[in-house]
């Protein structure tokens, strides 16, 4: 018999026409346009692409942002802009626990004070720039873009995917993708678009099993069953036997997909058993308007009982994969395209999951026109705040002796202040560090207006695939 697909199986299904016409009626604000929520933690840059003693610009939402990483000591983050003439702090030397701007060598320690102007006294520095807080966790660096006060509270999970369990293998991918992220959240939750892989994965067709609404969270169930096509190797890997059409293999794995407020999480499990398949994947938005993103994936990969076949296998499975990825990619930029060229969203989403899955991202963002990342909570650090005789008097800026006197080599007990000491890992070394990073639930996001910043300009950053 005839597995019923996605749709028809919806548990509100039922009121699509009232679905239709609700989603119209609902769109009084244009998903494109609400803003990431910058009070979390995002993902900004692999661990293993900032070396010792080397300096990176990375972006968020057009903020320009330089990480630092000492010869010793945890990663630093910087407003990417001198104060004295807004060159690209990135562009700079790491000196001890300082950065080095590269044009008239302007010094700024872990807090962004500036503290060495090499024709100046050391009585009349002026102002510095922005610090952020920051996290390094499972090969990831992770910024908090909002308020520093609130990264004591906001927490990201204990572990990302599988990375520290050695029964599974971990790849870390991503790349630039030209589109807002919420298209990304959408496109993942919705297992419908199998129809465009069929030539990746063969026929197979999703069965919704149901779906979860809570504060902060829409969660999704699938099965699949295949209908024709033979399975592909890199499928076989991930389940570690071949599969075909038969009943035996129908609707036995169930997939979960949740989007996390701001992260998304897939893992495929059969019965009881450990996942065969964990990804945890964020979206990191890059340009202002926020209509590209920044894709940073890890996918853990459960090893079979041949020890090192996955190992042997994972070229593979790697090209699998990034085929998929460039499918999805090609839709979701058409999508934007689409967006642009009609000048907003004309969506007629059916799904109620998705539906439900628009509403959240829509609560949990923060609508254009009030986005916080514009203006840094902690431009009293600018030049652009105050003169430079004026003392600094923030609390995302640490005195002035926490620079001056942080020795090279020695690190900073913390990255800033506002920023939070947190469960770090070097990069490529497995090394941990001290972990107090906060674990409280992270709740519903307050929405405040601010003021707006000076436009920023857009800024690429490499793609990193492994
Ligand atoms: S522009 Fe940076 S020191 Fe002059
Ligand atoms: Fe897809």
């Amino acid at each position: 018999m005839d597995q019923p697909t996605a749709t028809e199986l919806s548990d509100d299904f039922e009121t699509s026409c009232e679905t239709v016409s609700g989603a119209k009626r609902n769109q009084t604000v244009d998903l494109r346009r609400v803003h990431c929520d910058p009070d979390f933690w995002y993902p900004v840059a692999w661990s293993r692409e900032l070396k010792r003693g080397k300096t990176i610009g990375v972006r968020y939402a057009g903020q320009p942002i330089a990480l630092i990483r000492p010869e010793e000591g945890n990663v630093f983050a910087l407003e990417d802009r001198c104060a004295h003439r807004q060159v690209p702090l990135s562009k700079g030397r790491v000196q001890g626990q300082s950065v080095q701007c590269c044009y008239h060598g302007w010094a700024y320690g872990r807090s962004g004070r500036c503290i060495d102007v090499p024709y100046l006294g050391k009585g009349k520095l002026p102002n510095g720039v922005r610090t952020f807080p920051v996290i390094e966790q499972d090969g990831l660096i992770f910024v908090f873009p909002g308020d520093p006060e609130k990264a004591r509270t906001v927490q990201l999970p204990a572990t990302l995917a599988r990375v520290d369990d050695p029964a599974y293998k971990t790849r870390r991918f991503g790349q630039e993708v030209g589109c807002h992220y919420s298209f990304m959240h959408e496109n993942l939750m919705d297992m419908n678009h199998q129809f465009m892989h069929m030539k990746q994965m063969g026929q197979m067709r999703p069965r919704f099993l149901g779906q979860k609404r809570e504060p902060g969270l829409v969660e999704a169930r699938y099965s699949f069953a295949r209908t024709g096509g033979k399975q592909p190797l890199g499928e076989a890997l991930i389940f570690g036997e071949r599969r075909d059409a038969s009943a035996k293999h129908q609707d036995r794995d169930v997939m979960t997909i949740r989007t996390t407020y701001p992260y998304q999480t897939l893992h495929i499990q059969t019965g009881d058993e450990a996942p065969v398949m964990d990804l945890w994947i964020a979206y990191t938005p890059q340009d202002k308007d926020q209509l590209t993103n920044r894709t940073f994936g890890l996918l853990s990969v459960k090893r079979p009982g041949i020890p090192g076949l996955l190992d042997l296998a994972w070229p593979f499975l790697i090209a699998f994969t990034e085929r998929i990825f460039a499918e999805d990619r090609e839709i979701v930029e058409l999508e934007q395209q689409a967006w642009k060229d009609l000048g907003g969203d004309h969506n007629l989403e059916v799904f109620p999951v998705i539906n439900n899955l628009r509403a959240l991202l829509a609560e949990c963002g923060v609508p254009a026109d009030t986005s916080k990342t514009d203006t840094p909570t902690a431009c009293a650090g600018s030049t652009s705040c105050r003169t430079a005789e004026q003392p600094v008097a923030t609390a995302s800026r640490p005195a002035e002796a926490a620079d001056a006197s942080a020795p090279a080599g020695k690190p900073a007990p913390s990255t800033a202040a506002g920023s939070t000491p947190a469960r770090q890992r070097a990069a490529g070394t497995g090394e941990k560090t001290a972990t107090s990073a906060p674990k409280a639930a992270a709740a519903p996001p307050k929405r405040k207006r601010h003021r707006s910043r000076k436009p920023q300009k857009e800024n690429s950053v490499t793609p990193s695939v492994s």
